[in-house]
């Protein structure tokens, strides 16, 4: 199975270019696109807390303990993560908190989780999803910006979830040299 993109998962109407005449095109749902970036990358999150929490149970081997540790590590910052990202998505939702439903971002979760379940390394398979979660924190960044929501609150986070996850790449590369 080919491996998609954030934008993929979360379908058509989330799609944004880099062109800023065509992201401006979008003024009609350009503030819904915003919301539904950050819901996507709260529900990449997630995934991301299933996938290390399993590669955490179901690493074996001579390596067994150091690798059990390290995904320990990963899930619970990776935890950490999922309650900032949500509580700040309820602070920009007005009250409107539809989009935290369950369902919804188990779906988004389940098409990130389904596209790297011909993988078996527990490391590919996670960086697969790093490299989705840093190719989809860019992405939101645009479309936050575009809505006019990206306050100096939310850039942080965007920023520090980047820098957290840069150097997950390196933890978990580091691993498979
Ligand atoms: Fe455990």
């Amino acid at each position: 199975m080919a491996y998609i993109t954030l934008q993929e998962a979360l379908g058509e109407e989330a799609l944004i270019t880099k062109e800023p005449a065509l992201v401006s095109g979008l003024a009609d749902n350009v503030e819904d696109g915003g919301l539904k970036a950050m819901l996507g990358l709260l529900a990449t999150l997630r995934a991301m807390v299933w996938e290390y929490y399993t590669s955490h149970w179901v690493v074996k081997g001579f390596t067994f303990y150091g690798n059990h540790l390290l995904f320990t590590r990963l899930y619970e910052q990776v935890l950490e993560e999922v309650d900032a990202m949500a509580e700040k998505i309820v602070g920009v939702s007005q009250g409107d908190v539809t989009g935290l439903n369950v369902l919804s971002q188990m779906d988004v979760a389940r098409s990130l989780l389904a596209s790297i379940d011909n993988i078996e390394c527990r490391f590919e398979r996670g960086l697969k999803l790093e490299g989705m979660l840093l190719d989809g924190i860019v992405q939101a960044k645009q479309m936050v910006e575009a809505a006019g929501m990206l306050t100096p609150g939310i850039e942080n986070m965007l920023d520090d979830l980047y820098d957290s996850h840069e150097g997950h790449v390196y933890l978990i590369q580091q691993t498979l040299k």
